[in-house]
């Protein structure tokens, strides 16, 4: 249903919503970062029938969402440092994993003793959460291992017939998921990179934040990072902010020999022969807000290799990339193979 990207708790579609989520019904809604796909957090059928929707894996927790921090004690034991960081950033792009109270039911908590929760920065978000009443547990709202769905359009591509009702709020601001920040150990951990930075976070907690290790991510304590993720059906290759223009050149005329690919670049230099699909994005920004709507564009058109050019590492858009991609060209690769021996590796 179209809501606007303003509805309030009276308008009807935000009404609809709420009674869909109260008989235990799945609705997805618009926040700042991408679509949920939302059931009320307190019913275990309506969590089961999350995980079935998405063909989410049973050991990867969901995040609760709520209407604002009043309620937090319900769920989670709120150490100070959440709440300074929940009165800065909130509603925002930021989940904290807290330690769960006793007694929240198995199907939210997952068999961890932690609970994700977050305020959603949207309108619609939280008109559906206030005018429901409920915590709503929301992962997004795509097919399990598929880009996050950041339109309407995007949700109904994957979940059509597996929900009841979509919030229509247009596409979202942020484009890639919440800032996930684990409060619930010794020294804050960041579990998932996102709008809110870093570097933001350790100023407001005058504390470093730790980032875990490779290792690390296999661990209970962070299931999601596990999975491949935002994975397009194409295979995805990173180019390196090194490489020059002239071997970009180089490749894309050996290239065109390789039937259908695709060119996600963030250079102004690069000059693209008719007849590539070659998509510009200005910044890191706009690569960040539009990346997952580009690489299911790709999927549409039938792509089997998209080639990406990198942005700074720090910025939360390549943990994203890294995840989704298969292979890292730098211009090392260039000097030490020829062109034909380049092409061959993005093939295979
Ligand atoms: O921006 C977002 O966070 C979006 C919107 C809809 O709010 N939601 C979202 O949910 O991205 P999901 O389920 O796709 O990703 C949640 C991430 C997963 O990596 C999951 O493993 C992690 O948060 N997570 C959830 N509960 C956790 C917990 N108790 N401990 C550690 N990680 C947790
Ligand atoms: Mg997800």
């Amino acid at each position: 249903m179209a809501c606007g990207k303003t509805a309030d708790e009276d308008h009807p579609a935000i009404r609809r919503a709420s009674e869909v989520l109260a008989a235990g019904g799945l609705v997805a809604f618009p926040t700042e970062t991408v679509y949920g796909l939302g059931g009320d957090a307190t019913c275990a059928a309506a969590v089961d029938a999350i995980y079935a929707a998405k063909g989410r894996p049973a050991d990867n927790p969901l995040i609760v969402h709520l209407a604002g921090a009043e309620r937090l004690t319900d769920l989670v034991t709120v150490p100070p440092v959440a709440l300074r960081l929940a009165e800065r950033f909130w509603p925002g792009p930021l989940t904290l994993v807290l330690p769960a109270r006793k007694g929240l039911p198995g199907s939210l908590t997952r068999g961890l003793n932690t609970l994700a929760v977050r305020v959603p920065d949207h309108p619609v978000a939280l008109a559906l959460l206030r005018r429901s009443g409920l915590p709503v547990a929301a992962p997004s709202a795509n097919r399990s291992g598929r880009p996050s769905p950041t339109t309407a359009e995007h949700v109904l591509q994957d979940l059509d017939g597996r929900l009841k009702l979509i919030l229509d709020g247009g596409p979202c601001r942020e484009g890639i998921e919440s800032t996930v920040l684990d409060l619930s150990r010794d020294r804050p951990t960041l579990l998932r990179p996102g709008a809110i930075r870093r570097e933001q976070l350790q100023e407001a907690l005058g504390r470093t934040v730790r980032v875990p290790g490779v290792s690390e991510h296999s661990s209970p304590a962070s299931p999601g990072t596990r999975y491949r993720h935002y994975t397009p059906q194409a295979r995805v290759v990173l180019v390196d902010r090194d490489v020059s223009d002239t071997s970009i050149h180089g490749m894309i005329e050996h290239l065109t020999q390789l039937g259908s690919w695709a060119y996600l670049s963030v250079r102004r230099s690069t000059l693209v022969p008719p007849g590539v699909r070659v998509v510009h994005r200005q910044s890191a920004s706009e690569l960040t807000r539009c990346l997952f709507a580009d690489l299911r564009e790709f999927d549409r058109h039938g792509v089997k290799l998209i080639l990406v050019d990198a942005v700074d590492d720090e910025e939360p858009v390549m943990d994203r990339l890294r995840r989704a991609s298969s292979d890292r060209l730098s211009q090392e690769d260039f000097i030490n193979l020829r062109l034909p021996e380049i092409v061959q590796r993005l093939r295979s």
